[in-house]
């Protein structure tokens, strides 16, 4: 009897009205609601650089980038040839017990790259352990942390974002994601981002093995102060902490730079990389650190393992990795996020200033945020729809442009934080001035339309917020998309 072949392309075919249902019935149902409600439910089937096209054909500018994966923007040509590559090669791919090619290569391209790399008679980050998510690398720097200061306590930010998996969500400063899931790590203590006296309260204790931050916040992209993070840094310095930054977001040219670390002069200790390395195909991660500190760990030939993941050094995410870069470098990429991004925040801030509920526009490079505050006591119709949405849901007012802007617009973009009414804007680093005049006209409609009420947009709003309370039990805070 002949054998059936395997034809992925077949099933993806097959299969090419499925995804909704798919995910409805084996994987997330909640998840699946959650798109429905809001009108995500958008059969996408295909993404190329900066675009998605749903099964009509249909073109969207994709402000969401995968949660910051898609620097290089969909389906990159190079990463996607130098995948096939290595498929073609037959590698020796995880051989366990053996030396990684891909993997070293990689690592010293990180090496050379890093904040500091190069300085005479610095410190470089300069050995690299690799994971599979952002999370797993998070933990990782953790440990490394604890094991070359001897300390355990870690610090870290109220709205940080570190990921979920039970280390890093210890250091998270949003409480909604640790709900149900505690004890955690304990010797963790939250203070407030930018709070310089605190952190030193908490160092000057003398336990603190790391204070761990985002050079930028993701959760509602929040900016440091101009001077916080070099002093946190000296600090952490002068009582025997480590400084762990979390670029897993902000990293590989998101701010405009390779890392955030450089618009504010940072040398961590322990620098932590993911999203973007995979060239939005392999799941990867690195931390880097200084060569004491991996010392520290990796103590003896009995300890040259004793941080490990089985799929830690792969072939394939090493390739993507290592393409990756080399499309960064070669492309320009890193300064068209700065060009493009500071054109875009600039045309938002003209295009948005003359809304009342408009509070801020503010980013860095491609990583913008646009900040809602309530109307005016007097813009009555407003104040009522306002309160109203916020009396349903948190999340609901963004929500509520976000839609318009997908379906109408053809714009997809987030919620950028619970309990914040911050939409942000993450697209892919490959973003044209003409994508940005389209963002901003897209979202001036959207945004003027809110100012209107009654209005769609409060429709919208009022129309989700019931069929949300409706299908979840009166429970609220479910019915935005989950920010990431
Ligand atoms: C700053 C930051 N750190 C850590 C993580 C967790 O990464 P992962 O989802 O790959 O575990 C994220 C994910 O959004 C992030 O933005």
């Amino acid at each position: 009897m002949d054998k059936t072949p395997f034809d992925i392309r077949a099933l993806v075919e097959r299969h090419r009205q499925d995804a909704l249902p798919l995910l409805e019935r084996y994987v997330n149902p909640s998840f699946a609601a959650v798109l429905r409600t809001i009108g995500f439910d958008i059969n996408f089937v295909r993404g190329q650089g900066a675009y998605l096209w749903d099964d009509r054909g249909i073109r969207y500018i994709d402000c969401l980038g995968g949660y910051a994966v898609f620097n290089v923007g969909r389906n990159h040509p190079v990463v996607r040839e130098a995948l096939k590559q290595a498929m073609d090669l037959d590698l020796p791919n995880l051989l366990g017990l053996g030396a990684f090619r891909l993997s070293g290569l990689l690592a010293k391209e990180l090496v050379a790259m890093a904040p500091g790399a190069g300085v005479v008679g610095g410190e470089p980050l300069d050995t690299v352990f690799f994971a599979n998510s952002g999370g797993e690398a998070i933990d990782a720097a953790l440990k490394h942390a604890r094991a070359a200061t001897g300390r355990c306590r870690v610090v870290y930010c109220d709205r940080a974002y570190h990921g979920l998996t039970m280390g890093s969500l210890s250091v998270c400063g949003n409480a909604e994601f640790r709900e149900g899931f505690g004890p955690l790590l304990g010797d963790t203590t939250q203070i407030a981002f930018n709070d310089l006296p605190g952190l030193e309260r908490e160092l000057a204790r003398g336990d603190v093995a790391a204070f761990i931050v985002e050079p930028i916040q993701g959760k509602g992209v929040h900016i440091p102060e101009a001077e916080y993070l070099r002093e946190a840094q000296r600090l952490c310095h002068k009582h025997g902490a480590l400084l762990i930054a979390d670029e897993i977001q902000t990293g590989l040219g998101r701010t405009g730079r390779m890392f955030a670390c450089e618009h504010y002069g940072l040398e961590p200790d322990i620098m932590v990389i993911a999203k973007a390395l995979s060239g939005g195909y392999v799941p990867v991660s690195a931390v880097l650190t200084r060569r004491w500190i991996h010392e520290a760990v990796f103590s003896s030939m009995d300890k040259c393992s004793r941080i490990q993941t089985t799929f830690g050094q792969n072939d394939l995410a090493m390739a993507a990795g290592l393409a990756t870069l080399h499309v960064l470098r070669e492309e320009t990429i890193v300064e068209n996020a700065a060009v493009v991004g500071a054109y875009l925040m600039e045309r938002l801030r003209a295009a948005l200033a003359k809304y009342e509920m408009v509070k801020q526009v503010r980013g860095l490079g491609l990583m913008i945020a646009i900040e809602f505050q309530p109307p005016r006591l007097r813009s009555v119709g407003l104040r009522t729809g306002w309160e109203l949405l916020h009396k349903m849901d948190q999340s609901l007012f963004c929500q509520a442009v976000l839609i318009p802007l997908l379906t109408e617009h053809r714009v997809l973009a987030q919620v950028a934080g619970h309990r914040q009414d911050v939409i942000k804007l993450i697209p892919p680093l490959v973003l044209s001035r003409e994508n940005a005049d389209e963002i901003v006209a897209a979202l001036d409609a959207t945004i003027g339309a809110c100012h209107k009420f009654p209005g769609p947009v409060w429709e919208v709003g009022r129309k989700l917020g019931g069929a949300a309370i409706k299908r979840f039990g009166g429970k609220r805070g479910e019915v935005s998309a989950p920010p990431m």
